[in-house]
């Protein structure tokens, strides 16, 4: 670069440079061309600035260069940074030059209407579009939320492996691999080291990917999906589900407060995410009562069965708020959790279920702390005791009330953005269906 050249600038950044010479680079997203002038829409990733070249401002070759450019080609432009007060940025590009870096022929993502299957084949390419664009904006706030909270309620972060020797949320969801002649499993739940981790640290979170082989089509499931999963020594359910609501808040308000572009593009009405906000703090509410509600409202589910989609929803019709489902049947959870010591047939644990029919986004409880009444869980689940040896040694040395819980971030991503498909909430989908690209 000589001191001539004009500073490097991303699109997001030229509020700063108004008046100023600028390079660009970036992609061409559209082109519009009228006589003596062509429109080029350009692309970087933090947004999009139409840049004017205008006939009698460059050399005839440049002009019909820049005539010649095609969507997603990839180009460094320069020129000025003008005010434009018809534009959303507030400001456009007086084009001096333009240099084709690459050219893009017959980019399969045009401005028309594609369907979902198409665009999901071309998920590659389809991230460079506004849509996909703003959805992955908001779950990199989310992502980002959820870790601030973390940090300033005095987590720490351990990370937990992948490989494992065991499951954690059952058998039947577990995708195996060879493991030098062993068999391993893609993690479903880093829960059970973040317990490990809790008895160590006191207070630590995970936040990874986690694998469940879901032979369910349904909106709400991938088979690889992220969770941040905080666990606390010396805490009960009554403190869980509080950090667990606070994460919650937390993350609202910082895409309400960062995201407001990006919810405009998806059309998000945000007065139901507004009232969420007001409307804590967010009922708990018993199984058995959920159970009553539900009833009362129609539904054919008996005391004793998990809820399912549909009850989910149906239950959270009657609230504006999430709302935080406690002490389910110990037969349908997992055989962690810890027994109710008011009513042995309940688990200590809780379930978060989102409003507007977006479902559960939270899943965790108490942990079992004593020795024996898991050891009798493990083997009442037919788990195989060899592999959680380690596990139990938790509960020979020192063990403690402890509980946690486990927050899908792709479930959060769904409902904040107002997706109809979690298929939308990660850059790169992984479903029964789909694997590819
Ligand atoms: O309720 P789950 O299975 O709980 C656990 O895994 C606990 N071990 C977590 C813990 O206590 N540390 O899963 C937790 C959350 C669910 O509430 C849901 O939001 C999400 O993970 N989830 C999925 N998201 C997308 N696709 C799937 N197949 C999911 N399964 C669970
Ligand atoms: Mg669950």
């Amino acid at each position: 670069m000589s001191s001539q050249d004009p500073p490097v600038v991303r699109v997001g950044e030229v509020a700063q440079y108004e008046g100023r010479a600028v390079e660009l680079r970036g992609w061409i997203y559209n082109i519009r061309s009228s006589g003596k002038l062509h429109f080029l829409q350009l692309r970087d990733g933090s947004g999009i600035i139409q840049c004017v070249v205008f006939k009698g401002e460059v050399t005839p070759e440049i002009f019909t260069k820049a005539g010649e450019l095609t969507q997603e080609s990839s180009v460094i432009v320069r020129g000025e940074i003008r005010a434009d007060a018809r534009s959303s940025l507030g400001f456009e590009l007086g084009v001096e030059s333009v240099e084709l870096v690459g050219a893009a022929l017959d980019y399969p993502i045009t401005p028309k209407e594609h369907g979902i299957a198409f665009l999901m084949e071309h998920r590659h390419l389809w991230l460079r579009s506004t849509r996909p664009h703003a959805v992955l904006r908001i779950r990199g706030t989310i992502i980002d939320g959820c870790r601030e909270f973390m940090r300033q309620e005095g987590f720490l972060l351990i990370d937990a492996p992948i490989l494992t020797p065991a499951a954690c949320e059952g058998t039947t969801t577990l995708f195996e691999t060879d493991y030098f002649g062993d068999t391993a499993y893609l993690t479903q739940s880093g829960q059970l080291y973040m317990e490990a981790a809790a008895m160590a640290f006191g207070k630590v979170y995970c936040m990874g990917p986690t694998f469940r082989a879901e032979k369910s089509k349904t909106r709400r499931h991938l088979t690889e999906f992220w969770m941040i999963e905080p666990e606390m020594a010396f805490c009960d359910l009554a403190e869980d589900m509080e950090i667990a609501e606070g994460m919650v808040l937390h993350v609202i308000q910082r895409v309400l407060a960062d995201c407001q572009t990006e919810l405009a593009v998806l059309e998000r009405d945000t007065a139901p995410l507004e009232r969420v906000v007001a409307g804590q703090p967010f009922p708990r509410l018993a199984y058995s009562d959920a159970i009553d509600i539900l009833q009362g409202k129609g539904s054919q589910i008996q005391w004793g069965s998990d809820l399912g989609g549909e009850d989910e929803t149906l239950l959270s019709e009657d609230f504006e708020t999430p709302v935080l489902v406690h002490r389910y049947p110990a037969a349908v959870k997992a055989f962690y959790m810890k027994q109710d010591p008011d009513d042995a047939r309940l688990a200590l644990c809780v379930d978060m279920l989102a409003p507007e029919g977006y479902g559960e986004i939270i899943g965790g409880g108490q942990r079992e702390d004593d020795l024996g009444l898991l050891e009798g869980r493990i083997a009442a689940h037919q788990l195989p005791r060899e592999a959680f040896a380690w596990y139990l040694d938790l509960r020979k040395y020192g063990s403690v009330p402890h509980a946690g819980f486990g927050m899908g971030i792709e479930r959060v991503v769904s409902w904040l953005c107002g997706l109809k498909h979690v298929r939308e909430s990660i850059p790169f989908p992984r479903t029964l269906q789909r694997i590819y690209p």
